[in-house]
C-alpha cells in the first residue's frame, strides 16, 4: 500500500490518495476472510475498510449459528442435502452452483475456524456441537452459544493481525472508481477527521452488507445495512438481483414502545436458536399456533412460514398487547437456557424478565435481503475487478434463507474470492486520469457542498419516512396498488433527500444523508421487482397472487439505464448438479418432533 500525498482539485476539495491492489470494502466475516487467503497466499498489498472500529462490525450481531455438514449428531448428514434443503428453502430460485459452492466449502471453513481458536459451544466429548435450525433436515448448525457472529469475527480478526494484513478504520466509501466495464478503486471519506480519500486498487471487493435496515422494524444495527454495498455495485455498473426478497425474521422483540427502557429493543433480534433448543410460540388465547399452519415443522418451519403465521395470528385479533405472540422456553432448565442462550438470557433479565420463568413478546422484523449484486460462480461483478461477497452478493440463497447460511457464506465465498483474486492481483493499476477529473473530484465537490447544507428536510426524518414507506407498501404481504404507491412516494422522498440539512461530514446526519442515497437505490429496486414478480415465492408474498408461478422462476435483474433510470430483465435460474438432485429426490425434511 503506498500513500501519495494530499492533492488538491480544481475544485478546491482536498484528498488524500492511498494505492492498493486489492481493496476490501468492509470489515464483516467476509471481508475479513477474503483478505486472509490473500494473505495466506502471499498477497500482502491489500487494504481491509472498515465504516467502525476494528473488530466492530454487523458480524457481531449474528447469534444463533453457522451451518455445515459436519454431521456432529446426524450422520446421514453431507453437503449435498445442505444443498437440497437450500434450493427448497430458496424456492429454487438460487443459484445451484453457488449454493453447492457454499455447501461443500463449509465442513472445512468450520474446522479452519475450529484450528484458529473459535470458541464453539461443544459436545462432551468436545466436537462442535449442531443444533436444530429451521428447515434443516439435520442438526447442521454449529454455534457458540447464541453469540456466534462476535466469536466468528474475533477469530477472523486475530487471524487477520496475525497475518498483519492493513486495516483502516472509521472510513465510509461513498462512491466506486469505475468506468462501467472496469473498476478503478474507490472514494469517500474518514469518519474522524472528515478527509477525503481516493483509493487507486485495481480490484476491488464489497463485502459492505445488506438492506433490511431500510425497513423501520429491523434486525440490522441502525447505521448499517442501508444498501451500501448493493447500491455502490449498482452505480459502478453492476447489475442487482432479487431484491424483491426480503426475509422477515418471525421473533423480533415486541416492546412497549413508550417504556424508554424497552422502546431501543423493538425489533431486535430474539433468535432462531430459542426455537432451536425447544422454544414454543402461543397466542394471547395459549393457542400453539403452528399446529394448525404447519403440524410437522411447528416453530422450525421456514422462516417466511412462521412469519406470515405470527402476523395472520396478529391481524386476526390473536397477538399480545404489544403486538406480538408469545415465545416461551420456559419448560427448560434456567441452566440449560443460560448455557445455550446466554445473551438472550441476560438481555431479558436486564429488562426484568426471567426466561426461566416466562415467555417473551415476538414479531416479524425485517433481518435479510436475499437479493444483491449479480455476481459469477467466484463473487465476480459484470464490472471487471469488482468482486461483492456476503450479504452484498445475490444468488445463494434465492426466494428465502435458511437461518445460519448467512454466516457460511461470508466465510465460503470469502475463500473464494480471496483465492481468485490471488491469480489477478498485479499491483494497484492506475486509476485513468479522466476518472479522477470526472468522477472523484467532482464527487469530493458534491460531498463538500453537502456538508453543514442548510435545507427544508431533516436527514432523520426523511430516513424514517422511507423505512416506513418500506413497512407499510413492501412488507410481509404485498399487492399492486400499495407497491405502485409506495414507488410514488419513494420518488416524493427522493425530491426530499435533495433539499435536507446536513451537518459537518463528521456528524451522524452527514453519515445518514449519504446513506440516504444508498437506500433510496436499495428500496426502488425492492418496490419494482415486488411490483414485477405478480405470483408469491417464499418471503415475496403477493395477496393478489398467492399461488407460485412455475413460469416465475426467473431471477429478477436491475440495471441502471442511462435514460430512464432503473431497468428490468429477467433470467433463467441453473439446474442442480446430479448429487443434489439425488438429495432433493430423497426428500428429506425436518420433522420438528424430533426435538420432542
Ligand atoms: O435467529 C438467528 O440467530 C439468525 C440467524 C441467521 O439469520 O442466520
Amino acid at each position: 500500500m503506498e500513500k501519495t500525498g494530499a492533492v488538491t482539485t480544481d475544485s478546491s476539495a482536498e484528498y488524500d490518495r492511498i494505492d492498493v491492489s486489492v481493496l476490501v470494502i468492509g470489515a464483516g466475516a467476509a471481508g475479513a476472510r477474503s483478505a486472509i487467503t490473500l494473505a495466506e497466499q502471499g498477497v500482502d498489498d491489500i487494504l481491509v475498510l472498515g465504516k467502525r472500529n476494528h473488530g466492530d462490525a454487523h458480524t457481531t450481531w449474528a447469534r444463533g449459528g453457522i451451518n455445515g455438514a459436519l454431521g456432529t449428531h446426524d450422520p446421514e448428514d453431507n453437503w449435498a442435502v445442505h444443498a437440497a434443503d437450500t434450493l427448497n428453502e430458496g424456492h429454487f430460485l438460487n443459484d445451484p452452483e453457488k449454493v453447492e459452492t457454499v455447501a461443500k466449502q463449509m465442513p472445512d471453513r468450520l474446522r479452519e475456524l475450529d484450528e484458529w481458536g473459535m470458541e464453539y459451544s461443544r459436545t462432551e466429548d468436545g466436537a462442535i456441537d449442531q443444533r436444530y435450525f429451521g428447515a434443516q433436515s439435520f442438526r447442521r448448525t454449529a454455534f457458540a452459544g447464541d453469540h456466534t457472529g462476535e466469536s466468528l469475527l474475533d477469530t477472523l480478526v486475530d487471524r487477520a493481525q496475525d497475518l498483519e494484513i492493513p486495516y483502516r478504520e472509521n472510513v465510509m466509501i461513498t462512491k466506486l472508481l469505475s468506468d462501467g466495464e472496469e473498476v478503478h478503486g474507490a472514494v469517500g471519506f474518514d469518519m474522524d477527521s472528515g478527509d477525503f480519500v481516493l483509493f487507486n486498487a485495481g480490484n476491488v471487493v464489497l463485502a459492505a452488507g445488506g438492506y433490511a435496515a431500510i425497513y423501520n422494524r429491523h434486525t440490522s444495527r441502525d447505521d448499517e445495512n442501508n444498501g451500501d454495498g448493493p447500491a455502490l455495485a449498482y452505480d459502478a455498473g453492476a447489475s442487482l438481483m432479487d431484491m424483491e426478497f426480503v426475509q422477515f425474521h418471525p421473533t423480533g422483540m415486541a416492546v412497549d414502545d413508550s417504556d424508554p427502557d424497552w422502546e431501543p429493543w423493538s425489533g431486535r433480534l430474539v433468535t432462531e436458536a430459542v426455537r432451536g433448543e425447544g422454544g414454543r410460540l402461543y397466542n394471547s388465547e395459549g393457542e400453539r399456533f403452528m399446529e394448525r399452519y404447519s403440524p410437522d415443522q411447528m416453530e422450525l418451519d421456514a422462516r417466511d412460514v412462521v412469519a406470515r403465521a405470527i402476523a395472520q395470528e396478529i391481524a386476526e385479533g390473536r397477538g399480545t398487547d404489544n403486538g406480538g405472540v408469545y415465545l416461551d422456553i420456559s419448560h427448560r432448565d434456567a441452566a440449560f437456557i443460560q448455557e445455550r442462550l446466554p445473551r438472550m438470557y441476560e438481555r431479558f433479565d436486564d429488562l426484568g424478565v426471567d426466561m426461566a420463568a416466562e415467555p417473551v413478546e415476538v414479531a416479524p422484523t425485517s433481518h435479510y435481503g436475499m437479493g444483491g449484486v449479480a455476481v459469477d460462480e467466484y463473487g465476480e461483478t459484470d464490472v471487471e475487478g469488482l468482486f461483492a461477497i456476503g450479504e452484498t452478493m445475490a444468488g445463494v440463497h434465492g426466494a428465502n434463507r435458511l437461518g445460519g447460511n448467512s454466516l457460511a457464506e461470508t466465510v465460503a465465498f470469502g475463500a473464494v474470492t480471496g483465492d481468485r483474486l490471488v491469480d489477478r492481483v498485479d499491483g494497484p493499476g492506475a486509476v485513468p486520469a479522466d476518472l479522477v477529473d470526472e468522477v472523484a473530484e467532482p464527487h469530493f465537490a458534491a460531498l463538500d457542498a453537502m456538508a453543514s447544507r442548510e435545507g427544508t428536510y431533516d436527514v432523520m426524518e426523511v430516513v424514517a419516512e422511507l423505512q416506513e414507506l418500506m413497512w407499510d407498501h413492501a412488507g410481509i404481504l404485498r399487492d399492486e396498488s400499495t407497491l405502485q404507491a409506495g414507488l410514488q412516494r419513494l420518488s416524493e422522498l427522493r425530491e426530499q433527500s435533495a433539499d435536507m440539512d446536513v451537518g459537518p461530514i463528521t456528524s451522524d446526519s452527514f453519515e445518514f444523508a449519504v446513506d440516504i442515497g444508498f437506500m433510496l437505490t436499495a428500496a426502488e429496486a425492492v418496490l419494482r421487482g415486488a411490483a414485477e414478480r405478480d405470483e408469491s415465492r417464499g418471503a415475496h408474498y403477493r395477496t393478489d397472487y398467492p399461488e407460485t408461478d412455475p413460469e416465475w422462476q426467473r431471477n429478477i435483474l436491475f440495471e441502471d439505464s442511462d435514460i430512464g433510470g432503473m431497468r428490468t430483465d429477467t433470467a433463467p435460474v441453473g439446474t442442480p448438479s446430479d448429487a443434489v438432485q439425488t438429495a432433493l429426490d430423497e426428500g428429506h425434511e425436518l420433522d420438528y418432533h424430533q426435538l420432542e
